[in-house]
């Protein structure tokens, strides 16, 4: 069939005509919802979803927090997470847009359910503490603008309460089991914040975190943006402003809240591996073992510890019960003039920097075996377990013919007592375990025993016991740090 050329004209007119209707109409569409492809909303930013997850179902001000972000904007996508149904229930607004996600699995749920991000559909997500309230227009844009023109992977914005916003630096050490908080070097750049404030992030890097959404929030938060060297910006903005009816406003809601923060702390430190915590000016919180609980790791397979295979050194905690129970032995072998000295690893680490090295896992001396008989409750370990006056426990190890301080009844870290006797001028004894450092040595090295500082105190040790450690272990033991055994495990591995 061919066109008539009047048919072809009425065509390309037809056509022409379409095209401006479609250039009308987009040019009439609201500016932002062209930029982002015809998505709904009206004037705010529904590129930011706001996420509440740090708030107490027993009294909390999240529904005020909620409307007052959709009173600036209706569209605004609000995602309110909890580990279960809130009790008392939320109020919360019958809108597409505001989204309960309870995270602990149901029986009668998908996993999808109850994993956060399946609700964030966003480019960036708010984090916002219970109490805030939006007043003042555009906070939300000009967080996302900050955080566009780079240099930090967070940026926050106070929140007016009474706790105010401080920009801290925090140092993680997963190997040390450690945090460390301190004044931040360069404000407003921090690594961590205390006190109530809106962090915005993009979604995929708090998604791509360990534990996103763990609670406390603020805790697990920067605990896994600093280890990844990821850093806040602390705007210099109007705060947010705060809830006409704050939540925890009773004496009692404050003490319930505090009590279960607590709680949560714990469980939040122990679970991430962190151990101590020190704040500045040096106040510490410990998260590890203790004289009651039992020994933070099992039995030592093969010379090497579990926490080595995990790039960890011996927890904060283990460390300083074995240097209370080694400076608590000392002091009993002292008082009862057995003659002791330093032996194996605990004497390659006094001579390497006077302290329990930092990956081993007991503390070891020799002893006079004559001198047995001096002390009380080495007298009575022969015999059978003894718990002293401290708590301490003392007995025969079974392995062989040495004996074993614990620090506790269920704590079972310890220092092993090895007793030696001279013939001929050489230190011998009965049990050999198959160690290379497990060998015969000459007495002269504790004739007589030098002090050397170790653990927090001071303690006896072989004399010239540079010669003494590499007889035991081999030439360039004190420069050249290696595990207890390399063929299973060894320091370059870990590092
Ligand atoms: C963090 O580590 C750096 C580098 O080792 C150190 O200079 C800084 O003082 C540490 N800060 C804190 C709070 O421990
Ligand atoms: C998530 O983190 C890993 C490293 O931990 C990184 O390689 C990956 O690119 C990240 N993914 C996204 C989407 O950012």
């Amino acid at each position: 069939m061919r066109l008539t050329r009047c048919q072809a004209a009425l065509a390309a007119a037809i056509i022409l005509n379409l095209l401006v209707f479609f250039y009308v109409s987009w040019l009439h569409q609201p500016r932002n919802s062209r930029a982002r492809g015809g998505h709904r909303g009206s004037a705010a930013s529904p590129q930011v979803t706001i996420l509440v997850r740090e708030f107490e179902a027993f009294d909390n001000a999240v529904p005020e927090l909620v409307d007052s972000f959709l009173q600036q904007d209706p569209a605004q996508p609000v995602v309110v997470a909890a580990d279960t149904l809130p009790y008392p229930p939320l109020s919360l607004p019958r809108l597409p847009n505001v989204r309960l996600a309870l995270l602990q699995p149901a029986l009668d749920r998908p996993a999808a359910a109850s994993r956060p991000e399946t609700y964030v559909t966003t480019e960036f997500v708010a984090l916002v503490p219970d109490g805030t309230r939006a007043e003042v227009p555009g906070q939300l844009e000009r967080m996302v603008e900050a955080l566009r023109a780079g240099g930090a992977r967070l940026v926050a914005s106070p929140v007016a309460t009474a706790n105010p916003t401080r920009c801290l630096a925090l140092n993680v050490s997963l190997r040390e089991w450690t945090a460390r908080y301190g004044p931040a070097p360069s404000p407003p750049r921090c690594d961590a914040l205390d006190g109530d404030a809106v962090v915005l992030l993009r979604t995929r890097d708090l998604f791509n975190l360990s534990a996103p959404l763990a609670r406390p929030l603020a805790t697990s938060l920067y605990l896994q943006t600093a280890l990844r060297g990821w850093q806040v910006w602390l705007l210099e903005q109007r705060p947010f402003a705060v809830a006409h009816q704050p939540p925890l406003s009773t004496a009692h809601a404050r003490w319930k809240a505090e009590r279960e923060g607590r709680a949560r702390r714990t469980t939040l430190l122990r679970t991430l591996g962190i151990r101590l915590v020190t704040w500045e000016g040096g106040r510490a919180e410990w998260f590890g073992c203790s004289k009651e609980s039992t020994r933070c790791f099992g039995t030592v397979v093969g010379d090497t510890p579990a926490y080595l295979y995990e790039d960890r050194w011996t927890p904060p905690c283990c460390l300083r019960a074995l240097r209370e129970t080694a400076h608590y032995v000392v002091g009993v072998l002292e008082a009862a003039g057995v003659r002791y000295w330093l032996e194996g690893g605990s004497l390659l680490g006094a001579a390497r920097h006077g302290d329990i090295i930092p990956w081993d896992y007991d503390v070891d001396l020799g002893i006079y075996l004559e001198d047995v008989g001096n002390c009380e409750q080495l007298r009575g370990a022969e015999a059978g377990s003894v718990v002293d006056e401290k708590g301490f426990v003392w007995e025969k190890a079974v392995e062989g013919d040495f004996f074993r301080v614990q620090y506790s009844e269920s704590n079972h870290l310890h220092v092993d007592l090895w007793p030696f006797y001279p013939r001929n001028g050489v230190m011998t004894k009965d049990t050999w375990l198959d160690h290379r450092q497990d060998v015969e040595f000459p007495e002269h090295f504790l004739q007589p025993l030098v002090r050397l500082p170790f653990a927090g105190f001071v303690a006896q040790a072989p004399n010239n016991y540079r010669r003494f450690l590499e007889l035991k272990f081999g030439p360039g033991v004190i420069e050249n740090p290696e595990y207890p055994n390399p063929a299973l495990r060894s320091l370059a591995e870990g590092s």
